[in-house]
């Protein structure tokens, strides 16, 4: 019997969880100071009526013989691919069709899972800074190669350093990469990327024969006419990237679960069909998205629906504002926030990201990330959620500014 031992080279915890510890472990010490999270992007406002009312009414068919249903299909119920394709892609005038959605629990599970159609040997490329499930699942896969402490980077990963100087925005390398993930709106810096840096993109994959892993998760959040929402907007994408979506951030579905990744039909390689892959795995190890949830999530995609969660959005992008104006007063230098619902700062002082988010848990008991958990060059910087409590927001500012002596 062998392990895989691939989780023997992983360095310590998962970033929010090591969070989620170190929380806990000030409150223990610290009862009945209270807390707030600007933390991990949690969503803190409920589902919308439309949503609950849609699951209740799924629930009370789940209950009686002729509506109950067993096993749904792996990819998804037809209702909630078909809203998906008017709303998220006709509507742009993208010819993604139904057969090219696979719903599932959540773009960070299908982000996950991905790698299991892709040979071990493949390059990997990723941002640094980055959402630290892209780097860990490809270790896990033994993708990644070995880990260097002192540099905090892998091996046979390529990264791809995202800083103040390139606005954040990571440019194709010189070398190959045959797998490259990219997020945009990014989580973390919060910065989007033009329709022509997306554009150089999806060049550089065809000329390579790579693949793009997009992570649009936060394309809820864009606002400017200018910024894609999808990958499949750049003309050429749809041989070339994959895209994960989810109601996670956009409807509140974090607890929930519920998200969905696109696989065009026209996305082939070596003669096979990826399209066809992911439904081969999804079918061997996917049983579907409950009924209930399909039914909460297509109820995002009604007149009411759509009225709703914007409300909420609306309610988050006055959180960032109110958090980038906040850090701004507390002298700090800021990015992201805008078409996004991460903001990114500069430290205070040069202070490294590990300590700042020791401050300000300490002195003023607001929950943040710090940079350097997204990897080497988020050293320096840390990132607030705008996903928190809008009635605490303005209370979590207040307290950063007076721990920072403003
Ligand atoms: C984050 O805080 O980066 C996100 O909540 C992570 C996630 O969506 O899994």
């Amino acid at each position: 019997m062998k392990l895989n031992e691939n989780y023997a080279k992983m360095p310590g915890s998962y970033l929010f969880s090591e969070i989620a510890r170190r929380v806990a472990a000030f409150s223990s010490e610290h009862m009945g100071r209270e807390i707030i999270s600007l933390g991990i992007g949690d969503v803190t406002l409920p589902l919308v009526p439309a949503v609950t009312e849609a699951m209740a009414k799924a629930v009370a068919e789940m209950g009686v013989a002729a509506t109950f249903r067993g096993y749904g299909p792996e990819q998804g119920y037809a209702f909630l691919r078909d809203a998906i394709v008017e709303h998220d892609f006709a509507s742009l005038g993208i010819g993604i069709t139904a057969a090219d959605i696979f719903i599932s629990d959540g773009a960070k599970s299908d982000c996950g899972n991905i790698v299991d159609l892709f040979d071990a040997d493949n390059r990997v490329a990723v941002c640094d800074p980055v959402y630290p499930v892209y780097v860990d699942t490809n270790a896990m896969a033994g993708r990644a190669g070995e880990y260097d402490s002192e540099t905090g980077r892998w091996s046979n990963l390529i990264y791809l350093s995202c800083v103040k100087e390139n606005g954040f925005i990571p440019t194709p390398p010189k070398e190959k990469a045959d797998l490259i993930y990219l997020c945009f709106p990014n989580n973390p810096t919060g910065t989007t990327a033009t329709r022509e840096q997306l554009a150089e993109w999806v060049d550089y994959a065809l000329y390579h024969d790579s693949i793009l892993l997009f992570d649009a998760a936060y394309e809820a959040f864009i606002t400017d006419p200018n910024i894609p929402h999808s990958i499949y907007e750049i003309p050429g994408s749809e041989h070339c990237a994959i895209e994960f979506r989810s109601f996670s951030k956009t409807a509140g579905f974090t607890g929930t679960r519920c998200g969905y990744t696109v696989i065009p039909a026209a996305l082939e390689r070596h003669g096979q069909s990826l399209r066809a892959m992911w439904n081969r795995r999804q079918c061997t190890k996917f049983n579907g998205t409950a009924y209930v949830v399909q039914r909460g999530a297509e109820a995002v995609y009604t007149p009411e629906g759509q009225a709703q969660i914007r409300a909420n959005i609306e309610i988050y992008r006055n959180n960032a504002a109110l958090i980038r104006q906040g850090l701004e007063d507390a002298g700090l230098t800021v990015f992201g926030g805008r078409n996004a619902p991460y903001i990114w700062a500069e430290t205070p002082n040069g202070m490294s990201s590990w300590d700042t988010f020791d401050l300000l848990l300490r002195e003023a008991g607001v929950v943040t990330t710090p940079g350097a958990g997204f990897g080497p060059c988020g050293e320096g910087y840390f990132r607030l959620s705008a996903f928190g409590d809008p009635q605490k927001v303005p209370q979590a500012m207040t307290r950063i500014r007076i721990a920072l002596g403003r």
